[in-house]
C-alpha cells in the first residue's frame, strides 16, 4: 500500500509556528515518526509541503494510480480552494482530510472545508497524532473496514 501525504502552506513553519497551538514537532519530525509508524504496517510513504496551491492540484492529480491514498493536510487552502476539491475529485483519488488542531473550536472561517465531501473522512484536533491517527484510517478503509 503507498500513501502520499500532502501538507499545505505555512506547515514548514511547524515547531516555530503558534507553538501554543501547533505544539513543538517541526514537520521533519512529524514525517519521521509517521515514516516509523508506516514502516511497521508496511506501507510505503511519500512525505511533501508545499506553499503553492498549484503545486498542490498538481501533486493530487499526479498521485491517481501511483498511490492508494492521499492524506491531506491542506491547511488554509482547505477553506479556499475549490481547485483542490475539484483536483480530488477529478483525479478519483481516496483522499483523508487531516488537520492537527480542532479546526472547528477554532475562528468560524475555519469550520468550513472546501474539500471534505470530496474526502473518504476527515480527523482533526489531536495535534502531530492526527497524521498518525489519518494513517491508521487509511489502513483500515483500505482493509474493508469501513
Ligand atoms: C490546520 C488548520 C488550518 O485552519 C490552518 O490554516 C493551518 C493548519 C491544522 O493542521 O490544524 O494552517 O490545517
Amino acid at each position: 500500500m503507498k500513501v502520499l501525504f500532502l501538507n499545505g502552506p505555512n506547515l514548514n513553519l511547524l515547531g516555530q509556528r503558534e507553538p501554543e497551538i501547533y505544539g513543538s514537532m517541526t514537520l521533519a519530525d512529524i514525517e519521521g515518526m509517521v515514516c516509523e509508524h508506516a514502516g511497521r504496517h508496511n506501507v510505503e510513504i511519500v512525505f511533501h509541503q508545499s506553499n503553492h496551491e498549484g503545486e498542490l492540484v498538481t501533486q493530487v492529480q499526479q498521485s491517481a494510480g501511483d498511490y492508494d491514498y492521499v492524506i491531506l493536510n491542506a491547511a488554509a487552502y482547505t477553506h479556499t480552494s475549490i481547485a483542490l476539491k475539484d483536483a480530488i475529485t477529478g483525479a478519483g483519488v481516496n483522499a483523508i482530510e487531516i488537520h492537527m488542531t480542532n479546526v472547528h473550536a477554532r475562528e468560524a472561517y475555519r469550520r468550513k472545508s472546501m474539500i471534505a465531501h470530496a474526502c473518504v473522512g476527515s480527523i482533526n484536533g489531536f495535534g502531530a497524532t492526527s497524521y498518525i491517527l489519518g494513517l491508521e484510517a487509511a489502513i483500515l478503509h483500505h482493509k474493508g473496514n469501513n
